[in-house]
């Protein structure tokens, strides 16, 4: 061990960051084979599966967020990762593009917050969707032609708005949480366990093919014992998850549109990170779009997403990929400090936003957690 910690050292390079490079490497093209996929049920040693509570939720109110019945959904956990919960798509067919429309057109909607208003005007930024849209439709792929603002949309943030700079959330930077948003982590988050979740913050990630996000933990939450959960729409990543310190070597997971993970108890403070974008499998994107018309045939509580729209919708989502993480910052009773300063998330060499268009992980040696013990390798 200490050996490995000394040839680390030496290296400057951690266990994690080491994955991370691996699977980012674009030439030659990383080997998947030790990627867990929870959508095939490809048995592993690592998976089990997780107990949901089938009472928490009824199935008109997963219906009405779009959700299957409880005990239908297929969820996991991972041996050696108390707390950690993988839902493979849990909505019903038709449902996700209310949700994939939502996230383009609804939530980078002012009061939200996204990386243009870093530099552009507030009536600039206003409608995002609306100065998109055309050129989006129009577009021949044959032509390069100046990127859209919703294809230069990175990140947007609801609720308690998360400052980049300082790593924490405070009282007067808040506008109204999105009702469906909260809503839809509520049945989730009471299905695994938690019953009562408060969305208070969301980051919404936005990923084209070349993008990734850095080895972070997320810590800036007052509250820990409250988990964090995570949903992907549009492409496919490889997820990475980690332990508490950078030394631990962190699995590799698909995630797959639909799929949501929550992160909870002694899983909720481990490293994690998004080294690659990958296209959906075959059929995969196809299997969403197709159920846009049941959609359209309302089977569910969600918004009905008109044609119009989700042909902007899906051309998008064709060479990207949307996260949105949901977050509970205050546990009950519980408010912000006069100074906020010692809840922080832990970013490995973030900027602006966290995503990591071209990281070669050299930007990861500028920071690091003081969260692990002395005997890790410091970079
Ligand atoms: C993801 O994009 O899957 C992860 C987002 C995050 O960790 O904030």
């Amino acid at each position: 061990m200490a050996k490995m910690a000394a040839s680390l050292l030496e290296s400057g390079e951690d266990a994690f960051r080491k994955v991370f490079k691996f699977y980012r490497r674009r030439n030659p093209p990383p080997d998947y084979s030790q990627v867990i996929d929870f959508s095939t049920g490809v048995p592993s040693d690592k998976i089990v599966l997780a107990k949901l509570d089938l009472a928490a939720v009824t199935d008109a109110e997963a219906a009405k967020v779009g959700l299957q019945p409880v005990r239908d959904w297929r969820a996991f956990g991972l041996q050696g990762y108390p707390g950690f919960i993988f839902i493979s798509n849990p909505f019903l067919p038709g449902c996700q593009p209310s949700w994939v429309r939502q996230c383009l057109k609804t939530y980078p909607q002012k009061p939200n917050v996204c990386n243009l208003d870093m530099h552009m005007s507030p009536s600039e930024t206003q409608d995002i969707w609306g100065k998109s849209v055309h050129s989006l439709s129009v577009r021949s792929s044959a032509k390069r032609e100046p990127k859209t603002l919703l294809e230069r949309l990175r990140w947007v943030t609801l609720g308690y708005h998360y400052n980049w700079d300082t790593k924490t959330y405070s009282a007067n930077h808040y506008t109204p949480f999105p009702a469906d948003l909260h809503s839809l982590s509520l049945q989730i988050t009471a299905a695994c366990g938690f019953p009562g979740f408060n969305a208070e913050a969301g980051i919404l990630n936005y990923y084209r093919s070349d993008s990734s996000l850095g080895i972070h933990v997320d810590e800036s939450e007052l509250d820990h014992s409250r988990p964090l959960l995570s949903l992907s729409f549009g492409q496919s990543a490889i997820f990475l998850l980690g332990g508490v310190c950078r030394q631990d070597a962190p699995t590799a997971m698909f995630m797959h549109s639909g799929d949501m993970m929550v992160m909870s108890g002694q899983s909720r403070l481990l490293y994690h990170a998004v080294p690659r974008i990958l296209p959906a499998p075959q059929g995969h994107m196809a299997s969403v779009m197709e159920g846009c018309s049941l959609s359209l045939q309302d089977s569910s509580g969600v918004e009905a997403v008109s044609k119009e729209d989700w042909a902007v919708c899906c051309r998008y989502i064709q060479s990207s990929r949307v996260n949105v993480t949901v977050r509970q910052v205050l546990g009950p009773g519980q408010s912000f400090p006069e100074t906020p300063s010692s809840h922080q998330r832990t970013d490995a060499g973030q900027t602006a936003g966290y995503h990591d268009r071209a990281t070669d992980g050299e930007s990861e040696k500028r920071k690091r957690s003081s969260s692990c013990d002395s005997d890790d390798a410091q970079t």
